[in-house]
């Protein structure tokens, strides 16, 4: 620890002194895994790596912390995208990892409800509900390693917002240790409960900023007996729109999900790996993955077929997937242009919403505009259609020098996001503002909005020690005007 200055050196040894010796990780090598998430687009070197295997444990250790005046930032299983959980705040911060609290608590298949522990890797949680003949209906690609802790700290989407909503639409209740370190006990599975303000709601997406996430109840459904997935090919993001308003008054709100892979998204997929092939006979400009499923008497076969039949106008070809196996690699397309796009090293990502009515004219409007101005540069589009959502995605040319991915990078986006504002977008649909989407969203937000966050921000962490820096700019950075 020679890097740490004096100071806080002392604080975090009345930090050591006060806690049980085995929650602290401090060397370089343990905490290597702490120091970035999955985008690998930042790096921060935690002061130390708490890992606290109760709430109790947690809540005397962020006492101690406030008491000596230390900044703390949680993680969950780090699979965030704008850099919220890396420990970069310039003064240093010490990780609290909630990976020790990953019990699932309960499973109530008549109250539709179960209470899981932050730390809980999603797909443990999903499964526990399956066990009950139920689905926990959170589902992305990082299910395997991110945590529902910060599912709930990020406001998680992914591929079922469609039918099920945000975590946000979720959650039942919470319990949170505050940066104080006293407990916020608001762990209830009442479907209705109108007493007062309903607190747990700022926490739901704040990130980290505003209290830890310990445990969690959540809705969970009925599981569907029946599961459909099909991919379609289509002229253009018009006519996807299109299918997707027929679909969703001829699939009697049994759609799941309607994901929107553009053809640059599946060659990406198909060159990724060699067992992947061309999914539809001939190359198609655009492409949907529709997935319905039901439980009950409901033929749901024949009401997909019957839709897709009808709408033979749009679809120019398409495959229903005739078992899990085939309909497992559909979504292996999707998966696998997401990991791969990657590989190449670093690109651009964007995650922006408009309204579903103007979908098509924005990608049109954003993908002439880069076209014009950065025509060497290549987008990669894709999304949750049936959300308004679309990552535009940029990736740089082969012969980029690395130099110049930052100018590239900031030039393309700032072109994206002129064309949200003219839009009336969000230029962060699902994944947050953290401190990558800070700048631009501090440029956006009204002066209200800003001003009543700082005293949400004020109310809950006056000292400022908890994932400082993070959505708002950190009061020091304002007072230093730097941030
Ligand atoms: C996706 C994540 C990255 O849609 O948001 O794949
Ligand atoms: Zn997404």
């Amino acid at each position: 620890m020679n890097a740490v200055p004096p100071l806080q050196e002392r604080a975090l040894a009345a930090l050591s002194a006060a806690m049980p010796a085995d929650m602290f990780l401090t060397d370089d090598e343990a905490m290597d895994r702490y120091s970035r998430d999955w985008s690998g687009d930042h790096y921060g070197r935690p002061l130390a790596v708490a890992r606290p295997r109760s709430t109790e444990e947690l809540s005397r250790l962020m006492k101690c912390c406030h008491d000596q005046q230390i900044h703390v930032v949680p993680q969950g299983g780090l699979t965030g995208l704008v850099g919220a959980a890396v420990p970069t705040y310039p003064g240093g911060e010490v990780v609290v990892s909630l990976e020790r609290m990953n019990k699932v608590r309960s499973v109530n298949p008549i109250d539709f409800a179960m209470v899981v522990e932050a730390g809980c890797i999603l797909e443990d949680a999903k499964r526990h509900a399956e066990a009950a003949d139920c689905i926990l209906p959170i589902t992305f690609g990082a299910q395997g390693t991110c945590r529902i802790g910060g599912n709930v700290a990020t406001n998680a989407g992914g591929f079922n917002v469609l039918r099920y909503g945000m975590t946000r639409e979720l959650v039942l209740g919470l319990e949170v240790v505050l940066a104080d370190g006293r407990i916020w006990n608001g762990l209830r599975t009442l479907r209705k409960d109108n007493r007062g303000y309903d607190l747990k709601q700022l926490f739901i997406g704040s990130e980290g900023t505003l209290g830890i996430v310990t445990a969690v109840a959540l809705k969970i459904f009925p599981k569907p007996e029946q599961v459909e997935t099909a991919l379609v090919g289509l002229q253009s993001v018009e006519a996807a729109m299109q299918l997707y308003a027929r679909a969703r008054r001829q699939c009697s709100d049994l759609l799941t999900a309607f994901e929107l892979i553009l053809r640059g998204g599946i060659e990406i997929a198909i060159n990724a790996r060699k067992d992947l092939h061309d999914p539809l006979g001939s190359p198609y400009p655009v492409y949907v993955l529709i997935e319905a499923s039901a439980a009950g008497r409901v033929d749901l076969r024949a009401l997909l077929e019957g839709f897709l039949a009808d709408a033979s106008d749009l679809v120019l070809d398409g495959v229903i997937a005739g078992s899990k196996a085939q309909a497992d690699r559909l979504w292996l397309l999707r998966e696998m242009m997401v990991e791969a796009q990657g590989r190449g090293g670093r690109y651009l990502r964007t995650d922006v919403s408009v309204s579903i009515s103007s979908l098509a004219a924005f990608v049109s409007d954003a993908l002439d505009a880069l076209a014009k101005m950065h025509p060497d540069a290549i987008a990669v589009t894709y999304g949750h259609v049936g959300d308004g959502n679309i990552h535009l995605n940029i990736v740089p040319p082969v012969d980029m020098p690395a130099n110049r991915f930052d100018e590239l990078f900031h030039a393309t986006e700032e072109v994206i996001f002129d064309v949200i504002d003219k839009h009336g977008g969000s230029i962060s649909a699902e994944h947050g503002i953290g401190r990558v989407k800070q700048a631009a969203f501090l440029k956006r937000a009204d002066p209200l909005t800003l001003e009543l966050s700082r005293r949400i921000k004020d109310a809950f962490d006056p000292k400022h020690l908890l994932s400082e820096g993070r959505i708002l700019a950190s009061v020091e950075g304002e007072a230093k005007g730097s941030e």
